[in-house]
């Protein structure tokens, strides 16, 4: 048989919660009896059922109906069935335990401690497994948690507006704001798909942000992460209020980034002013840099974002698109 569209499918269907279900992966499952689709679940939201479980329960209710025992289906899951007990119990058991005989397998877990130990777990109960179906559209859609697993710290993402003539802010400190409403609003959709907003204790002292994600639809907000030395900050002010935030004091952003290393945060948007973003670039921790550019200038009363002419390239960074959102430009570099 061929599983490749119902993987295809499964992968769709967990895509609805990328939002919702992070820092945890996406995960889709379908349970299917032939051609015949039984069930579908998905990992909908961090910390409650897994896909496998979604998807089981659901074929429960159909038991007697349009199949007679769990014995003649197949589970099609988008990534390995879990073997230990986190939030919920291992998924293995599950499956296991409602007697299906056949499952398929997208990207096994990229944990080197899990990894394989699930598809080990239910062959030794006699299950017919097979894996890597499709598996680096899987890893491609959670490449935030497989880049986590694989390197053992978040992937960073650096996010700065620029002026034409390349400047961060008036010298003043006095806020400003340079791009479009339109880009703006792309930002509060790149902050929604991140673990963590990260940025410095002047950003939030002169601008005074929220630094929240502000989308019309459910998502489990970003932490806060504020790196500073200061301790007089007015803690009513929005940034704080009433938000999950932490502040760290540890200047090193070696030490900041490989602290991550056991959390389960796998991705941080670094949102800061032109020292903290230098910082990271020049410690090589920024593996994106998106620059949204508009086309008035600050002029010599701005501070400039870099020194010297094509910085960004200097860095070792690519241009991987460039594309216009209302009259500014968004670029995104890679490495
Ligand atoms: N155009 C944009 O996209 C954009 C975005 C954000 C901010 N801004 C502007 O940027 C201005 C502030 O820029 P900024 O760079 O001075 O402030 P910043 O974004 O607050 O970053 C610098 C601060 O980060 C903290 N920090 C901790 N570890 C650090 C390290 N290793 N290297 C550098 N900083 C570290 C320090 O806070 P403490 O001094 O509190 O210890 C430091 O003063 C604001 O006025 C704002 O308007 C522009």
């Amino acid at each position: 048989m061929n599983y490749e569209k119902l993987m295809l499918r499964a992968i769709s269907h967990a895509n609805q919660y990328k939002y919702t279900a992070k820092p945890n992966p996406v995960v889709g499952c379908i349970i299917v009896k032939g051609k015949e689709i039984i069930s579908e679940g998905a990992h909908e939201k961090f910390g409650c059922n897994h896909a496998e479980i979604n998807a089981i329960n659901s074929a429960k209710l159909n038991l007697g109906k349009s199949f007679n025992s769990f014995e003649e289906l197949t589970l099609i899951c988008t990534l390995e069935p879990c073997n230990h007990t986190g939030k919920t119990g291992p998924c293995t058991e599950a499956i296991i335990s409602s007697g299906i005989r056949n499952v398929v397998i997208g990207a096994l877990d990229p944990n080197p401690l899990v990894s394989g130990k699930g598809i080990k777990k239910l062959k030794k109960n006699g299950i017919n497994v097979i894996s890597g179906i499709c598996a680096e559209l899987v890893e491609e859609q959670n490449k935030f948690f497989f880049f986590k697993n694989t390197y053992k710290r978040p992937f960073i993402t650096a996010k700065i507006a620029s002026s034409l003539d390349g400047k961060s802010h008036l010298l003043d400190d006095q806020k400003t704001w340079i791009t479009c409403k339109e880009s703006r609003e792309d930002v509060q959709k790149l902050r929604a798909s991140v673990d963590v907003i990260l940025t410095g204790g002047n950003t939030v002292v002169n601008d005074n942000p929220l630094m929240n994600a502000r989308v019309n639809f459910p998502i489990n907000q970003p932490k806060k992460i504020l790196l500073s030395s200061k301790t007089n900050f007015n803690f009513d002010a929005p940034f704080f209020k009433n938000a999950n935030y932490e502040i760290i004091t540890e200047r090193s952003i070696k030490n900041v980034v490989n602290s991550f290393g056991s959390t389960d945060i796998t991705s941080i948007l670094v949102e800061a002013g032109p020292k903290l973003i230098n910082s990271f670039l020049n410690e090589d921790y920024v593996d994106k840099l998106i620059i949204y550019e508009s086309t008035s200038k600050l002029g010599p009363n701005g501070v400039d974002w870099f020194k010297g002419d094509n910085a960004v390239e200097k860095l070792g960074f690519k241009l991987e698109s460039s594309y216009k959102i209302k009259s500014d430009t968004k670029k995104i570099y890679i490495k």
